[in-house]
């Protein structure tokens, strides 16, 4: 939700800033706005516009000179999508500029008594009370940086703020609370951003910024100081990827291309993890819980979206395998629940990003039970990934589509080592554990294999099926959460109504649905629930509807039963959803394509959901 960058430096800011907001972009594309500040000249230069990044560059000139450069770009939370609503906000001055990304709850409260104080307001954003709060405890006689300290003590929700002061030329101050903000270390350069892809462009070295880290930053050094403790100490790390990971390459869009990298993606997190002798996984970051993961003896798993629907099919293999009672919640709901948790409770959460803010508000909320946490993130140093006790990194590699494609195929393999880390603390033997590893080790050549075979098929049938308005996705066990999951794909890039359901679920109500015409896409490889969910099949086809089956290569029999059929290989009962998730991918993706939608930014959406 919304992408910040800031540069300070001897280069030219504007080039650096605008790539940066680029590469941001996938945070929210509703408006988007920068400043540079001219040291020759003691100007500040501020544009800000309506809609894509594209927008602001065609009224910019690219020439604007001047080192230092803070941007934002937008996914709105208080205000419509307008001018005046997009980052930088300023005081009444024009002195203090900010981009802010996250929520000030109590904006409405301070706003008002700013008003009465005789502030002028150009915008409806909770923004905007920054800028002015600054401007005025340092009219009443605060120092700068003891005005920046008391209005983050004055204001309420999340935040990551970079500031600019004329009267402080030389410097950009950054804040963060509950916001993911990093700062970049270069050669007598700095660069701040909401993430990594956008620090790449000048460094690889990092500094992770804690909550309540106040960071004043000028071309020669930095400060951190924390407005909440006295004692901060920062994490510093290395960018883990290459620049050209954040690449389209040959793709034209980044999701097409994350669907090409799935094969690389569950290769990549595998690597170095498989012990396939001993039956045995090598998960280096439970080390130091591994006497308190042998207690537990229940487990919650959450996440949100895609995530919740990896951490939904974990909760399959942990019963069976493990043997562990596992419940999936969804965090937006969890955080609110009441469950029963004891000292042999194990949380379990699931984020690509590792910042969505209802997955954070569970972890912290059970850590203060004592629970113990673990953490399954594709992004190094996130919040969550230091906020959590122990973690399995899924290195999927940068995920920029906002629709969750990669990433899920390696969530869901790290799930699946970590079932085999817990079933081999318990019950699974070494045999069982070694045909489930050797599978495991080969299933990216038959992911691959999966997407040359149905590239495509899923292009010709995204045409055959464009008429449509509606979609059931239906799978029974390992491959309901992958109906949830395609129905989840299709709707969030294309806007036609998709709905996942369990198989079994359809004759209680959704079956209704059904008349002439009307598509349903059945996941049925053949695996234990097979002729199940094909009697769901034949129910369907009664009704006229049309159907679009996914079964296992070789299996002719569904070619006189349904309209189409899409062929995965044969596999591992417990890996099929590795296999079938991939075609669906696939045809979200051609669909939403032919529908002339913007598949990378979809509307309304946003790929990090930092605000509840
Ligand atoms: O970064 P996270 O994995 O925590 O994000 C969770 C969801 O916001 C995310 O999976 C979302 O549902 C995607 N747009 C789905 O494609």
């Amino acid at each position: 939700m919304c992408g910040i960058v800031g540069y300070i430096g001897d280069k030219q800011a504007l080039p650096i800033v605008i790539k940066g907001l680029e590469r941001l972009e996938y945070r929210g594309y509703d408006s988007a706005g920068i400043l540079i500040y001219d040291q020759r000249k003691k100007e500040v230069y501020f544009e800000k516009q309506p809609g894509r990044i594209k927008n602001l560059t065609r009224v910019i000139d690219p020439d604007t000179p001047g080192t230092l450069g803070i941007g934002h770009t937008r996914w709105a939370t208080h205000g419509q999508v307008n001018k005046a609503n997009a980052h930088p906000h300023y005081d009444c001055q024009k002195k203090i500029f900010v981009v802010h990304n996250g929520i000030i709850e109590n904006f409405r409260e301070i706003k008002s008594s700013l008003i009465q104080r005789g502030h002028k307001f150009s915008s409806e954003t909770d923004t905007e009370v920054f800028p002015h709060l600054l401007e005025e405890l340092i009219k009443e006689g605060l120092s700068y940086e003891q005005a920046i300290i008391q209005s983050l003590k004055k204001i309420r929700g999340s935040f990551a703020f970079l500031i600019f002061n004329k009267d402080y030329p030389d410097m950009i101050v950054a804040a963060r609370l509950s916001s993911p903000l990093i700062l970049g270390l270069g050669d007598k350069e700095f660069i701040l951003a909401s993430d990594q892809t956008a620090i790449g462009l000048i460094t690889n070295k990092i500094v992770y910024l804690n909550d309540g880290d106040i960071v004043f930053v000028n071309k020669n050094k930095y400060e951190i100081k924390s407005f909440l403790s006295e004692d901060t100490k920062n994490y510093e790390g290395i960018i883990d990827f290459s620049s050209a990971e954040t690449e389209k390459g040959r793709f034209q869009n980044y999701m097409i291309k994350e669907i090409f990298d799935e094969p690389k993606a569950v290769e990549d997190t595998l690597r170095g993890r498989l012990l396939i002798e001993e039956g045995d996984v090598k998960l280096g970051g439970l080390d130091r819980v591994a006497s308190r993961l042998k207690e537990i003896d229940n487990i919650l798993i959450t996440g949100c979206g895609t995530a919740f629907y990896a951490a939904k099919l974990a909760e399959y293999f942990f019963e069976e395998y493990a043997q562990i009672s596992t419940k999936a919640e969804i965090a937006s709901e969890l955080r609110y629940k009441m469950p029963v948790v004891s000292e042999k409770t194990l949380l379990i959460s699931v984020s690509q990003s590792g910042e969505t803010a209802d997955t954070l508000a569970v972890i912290k909320n059970f850590k203060t039970k004592g629970i113990l946490t673990i953490g399954i993130t594709n992004v190094v140093g996130s919040s969550i990934a230091r906020l959590v006790d122990a973690g399995i990194y899924s290195h999927a590699g940068p995920e920029l589509a906002v629709a969750s494609t990669k990433a899920f195929l390696a969530q869901t393999v790290d799930l699946i080592l970590l079932m085999i880390y817990l079933a081999r603390q318990r019950k699974i033997n070494v045999g069982e554990a070694k045909e489930i590893l050797t599978e495991l080790d080969q299933i990216h050549k038959k992911i691959q294999e999966t997407i040359v075979d149905n590239d495509q098929k899923a292009d010709s049938l995204a045409e055959k099926y464009l008429f449509a308005k509606d979609f059931l996705y239906i799978g029974r066990k390992y491959n309901f959460p992958i109906a949830l999951e395609g129905s989840l794909k299709l709707k969030e890039i294309s806007y036609v109504h998709a709905e996942g359901l369990a198989s079994g679920e359809i004759k209680h109500g959704p079956i209704a649905l059904i008349e002439e015409g009307f598509p349903t896409i059945i996941i049925a490889p053949q695996d234990s629930v097979y002729e199940k969910t094909i009697s769901n099949l034949e129910e369907i086809k009664a009704r006229k509807g049309k159907i679009i089956v996914i079964t296992t290569k070789g299996n002719k029999s569904l070619e006189k039963l349904a309209d189409d059929v899409i062929y995965i290989p044969e596999t591992l009962e417990l890996l099929s959803p590795l296999l079938s998730i991939v075609p669906l991918h696939l045809f979200a993706y051609y669909f939403a394509k032919k529908l002339g939608r913007d598949v990378d930014r979809p509307r309304n959406l946003a790929k990090s959901v930092t605000v509840e």
